[in-house]
């Protein structure tokens, strides 16, 4: 049995670790010590707030290190590094600042919003009324106007910026004075672009009215997988004092180290690799237009942020053109969204995304063996053996 199990584990580790060119925007990864954190004595350990279980001392410093760090990069006033995931931090802000009958307004998952957020989700759970804030598809992004009037109109209790499929920066700025001049709260949804707000390179929602940035740890950001808030003093202290026993009870203490020091590699690396993301993003986007790839929102210069998306217009065309790539070694979902994170943290630069973009071009419109571009994506791969803007070079 054990066997098994090492066996699949290894399998996977040598194909999507080492021969895979891996292109799904909501995945990253972590340097080799932010990686080895996970495996530490402290995943065995439990605290509780009440301070019912004795020896936690470290674990108590490395908390207070991590949500002064994350402080500091995003400029909050308070963190907190115990949401287990994305999705639980959207459901704390929610549950926190909701209740059941009141309307929240973001982004419908038809226009690229997250669906755990709308009717069927965190929304249908909570006993909410999820209504979609007006948005333009054709230039990804909310409309202004459209959604001044909506919000007036509907009153919603609270305005959840922020996406699954974000090419550019949500107008927080804009529409926040609307927001809570009708009795909203705002807040961001980062689960995406943490990683590229961190480095100061796409908007800067706490500055720009929200009063909370929640989401995931583990997509542009590049820690552990895991969740985090952000906000100011006023609302970060109602949800940091609601977190337990609520929505956590013993926190993860190796994730939230782990997260510490990948939060460390941010303050210090941050801002590179969030434009080098950006940057790479742009070449890889304008690559594949060049070979007649539909890739949206062309007129509008592609995207400024960590993904690019390809729209074939429909889903099952899409799936088959991931299961083509799928076979040849390059990974991505099926809307069809690429992500640069991945490739970026392994020092891949402008001239790598061509040669990405040559790849998937053989694959899909050249029909070449995939067999035979799985050689070449291992080859590039084994090229950039090294994960890049961390501590350890
Ligand atoms: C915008 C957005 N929010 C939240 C989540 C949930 O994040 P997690 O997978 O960390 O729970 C996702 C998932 O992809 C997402 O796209």
């Amino acid at each position: 049995m054990i066997d098994e199990i090492l066996s699949l584990v290894n399998s996977h580790e040598q194909w999507r670790g080492k021969e895979c060119l891996n292109l799904i925007p909501s995945e990253n990864i972590m340097s080799p010590t932010v990686r080895s954190l996970l495996a530490s004595e402290l995943g065995h350990r439990y605290t509780a707030r009440d301070r019912f279980y004795m020896g936690t001392r470290f674990l108590d410093e490395i908390e207070q290190y991590g949500e002064e760090l994350a402080k500091s990069v995003f400029g909050a006033e308070v963190a907190d590094l115990r949401p287990l995931s994305g999705h639980i931090a959207d459901t704390i802000f929610l549950a926190c600042f909701t209740k059941p009958g009141d309307v929240l307004m973001c982004v419908s998952p038809e226009n690229g919003g997250y669906p755990g957020l709308w009717n069927d989700g965190l929304a249908g759970l909570l006993g909410l009324k999820a209504v979609p804030l007006p948005f333009s598809n054709e230039r990804m992004s909310v409309d202004v106007e459209k959604a001044e009037d909506a919000i007036k109109h509907v009153k919603p209790k609270i305005v959840i910026f922020g996406a699954s499929l974000i090419l550019f920066p949500h107008p927080v700025k804009e529409l926040a004075t609307v927001a809570y001049e009708n009795g909203a709260l705002v807040g961001f949804d980062g689960s995406h672009v943490m990683g590229l707000i961190a480095g100061g390179q796409f908007q800067d929602p706490l500055r720009e009215g929200a009063c909370a940035l929640f989401g995931s740890t583990h997509k542009s950001l590049f820690g552990p997988q895991g969740g985090i808030i952000l906000a100011d003093k006023e609302h970060g202290e109602i949800l940091k004092d609601r977190i337990y026993p609520r929505f956590v009870d013993n926190a993860h203490w190796n994730r939230i180290a782990a997260l510490t020091l990948a939060l460390a590699e941010t303050k210090n690396f941050g801002k590179s690799y969030a434009k080098q993301v950006i940057q790479n993003s742009k070449a890889l986007a304008e690559n594949l237009h060049d070979y007649g790839f539909p890739v949206k929102c062309s007129d509008f210069g592609f995207t400024q942020s960590h993904q690019v998306i390809l729209d074939f217009g429909d889903y099952k065309r899409g799936r088959k053109v991931a299961e083509k790539l799928q076979e040849a070694s390059i990974i991505v979902d099926c809307v069809i969204r690429l992500g640069t994170c991945e490739v970026t943290r392994r020092g891949m630069k402008e001239a790598e995304m061509a040669k990405i973009a040559e790849l998937i071009k053989r694959v899909v419109l050249d029909r070449e063996s995939p067999e035979k571009i799985k050689k070449e994506v291992a080859k590039l791969r084994s090229d950039f053996p090294n994960i890049e803007y961390c501590f350890e070079q």
